[in-house]
């Protein structure tokens, strides 16, 4: 077993543990996966100043996201399927995040139920929604998400047609895998990953099969979920999401600052800068880079939050740097989850949570809520 010292030890594991088809769907962008690279390489680009002798001995990264006391300004990112990764993921997920103090948000097209989280980890979490056609199931979902004790609804807006990643096509990715003699070969040398699915009943969309009238087999559910994104979503369909739901709402997949100050308009609590992890528009920005001009615009009207590209503390940092009041994390926290189930998830929260606290302690803050730009080295970051 390596010693696991970083978020790349437990991708390269998850690499080895998971069937190719589960790995690829996560490690992967749309078309040139141009996007997809860039969300990291301009973290890496930016630089951090290095501080002395500045008393650095009692440090903290609590901070609040949502008026919720976290510790630290990082949260689980919705991500589809994570029960591929491993038998159960999306509870084993959740559950390292309650113990590590961070919320996790849990996808409409994960694998483990809305009911199944609340039942089987007993903690607040979110729920993220994809708007479908069928808005009378759309509304049972928000009930569920209440009764299951979701603390915010996260609304994603950038998905309603779905990005083309090449791996997926050519891997023919399903959920159960269809069982092509490729697909069975590979699988059969994941000895982990079958024992952990030969032992869980889920292993099917959970918060969708046995919810939706006429979709009662694998087929039919399969074909459903694909016609149902609905791409006429518009912002009077937000609005009614927020009457519906009532409680606090997060819009995810915000690029651009004219679309900013429409979630500022329609009365949401917070809005993600993201461009779906480079999974949806290739060519588009990336995250990190468009932040500045998003906080600008909308900053003291919304809590911005970001994600796409984390894979660091270091970059979290950077990311509060530019005025970001929240993060969160997909692949980091998946490549835990499929090398190392709960305990994967844990070292990742971990790695993490050092990460930041050394960083931010050797550039001489000791508060994770004092930092701001002057953290970064002048003309390192992008700017307006
Ligand atoms: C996602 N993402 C996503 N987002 C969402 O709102 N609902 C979803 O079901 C999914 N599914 C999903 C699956 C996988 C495998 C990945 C990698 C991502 C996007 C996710 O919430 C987040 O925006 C990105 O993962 C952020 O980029 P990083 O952290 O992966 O670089
Ligand atoms: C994805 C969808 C499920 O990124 O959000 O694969």
């Amino acid at each position: 077993m390596p010693v696991i010292t970083c978020v790349e030890d437990l991708r390269q594991l998850a690499q080895r543990r998971v069937p190719r088809m589960f790995y690829d769907y996560v490690d992967t962008g749309s078309w040139t996966e141009s996007t997809y690279r860039e969300n990291q390489d301009d973290f890496a680009r930016i630089k951090l100043r290095q501080r002395v002798a500045r008393n650095i001995e009692n440090r903290s990264l609590r901070a609040p996201m949502l008026g919720i006391d976290m510790a630290m300004p990082v949260a689980i990112a919705p991500t589809g399927l994570a029960g591929m990764m491993h038998a159960d993921g999306e509870i084993l997920a959740a559950r390292a995040a309650a113990a590590a103090g961070v919320r996790y948000t849990l996808s409409t097209v994960s694998i483990c139920s809305l009911e199944d989280i609340a039942e089987e980890v007993g903690s607040p979490f979110w729920f993220q929604l994809y708007m479908l056609r069928d808005r009378a199931f759309i509304g049972r979902l928000i009930d569920r998400a209440k009764a299951a004790g979701c603390d915010a609804l996260v609304l994603t807006l950038d998905l309603q047609l779905g990005g083309q990643r090449h791996k997926d096509l050519k891997n023919g990715l399903s959920t159960p895998p269809r069982m092509t003699p490729a697909n069975i070969l590979n699988m059969l040398s994941k000895p982990r990953w079958i024992k952990g699915m030969l032992g869980t009943r889920r292993r099917y969309f959970g918060n969708i099969m046995g919810h939706v009238k006429g979709v009662d087999d694998l087929r039919q559910l399969a074909e459903w979920t694909y016609d149902q994104f609905d791409p006429s979503l518009c912002w009077d369909d937000i609005e009614w999401v927020k009457q519906r739901w009532g409680g606090k709402l997060v819009l995810k997949g915000i690029l651009d600052a004219e679309d900013a100050r429409m979630a500022v308009k329609v009365g949401a609590d917070a809005l993600i800068v993201s461009n779906h992890g480079g999974r949806q528009l290739d060519g588009a920005p990336s995250s990190i880079t468009m932040l500045p001009a998003i906080v600008d615009a909308v900053g003291n009207h919304i809590e911005v939050w970001l994600d796409s590209g984390i894979r660091s503390g270091q970059d979290v940092i950077k990311a509060l740097a530019l005025g970001a009041k929240g993060t969160l994390i997909g692949r980091a926290h998946l490549y835990g989850l499929g090398a190392l189930g709960e305990q994967g998830v844990r070292q990742t929260l971990e790695i993490i949570a050092k990460e930041m606290d050394l960083s931010m302690a050797l550039c001489g803050y000791t508060d994770v809520n004092q930092i701001d730009q002057d953290i970064l080295l002048p003309g390192s970051y992008p700017t307006l």
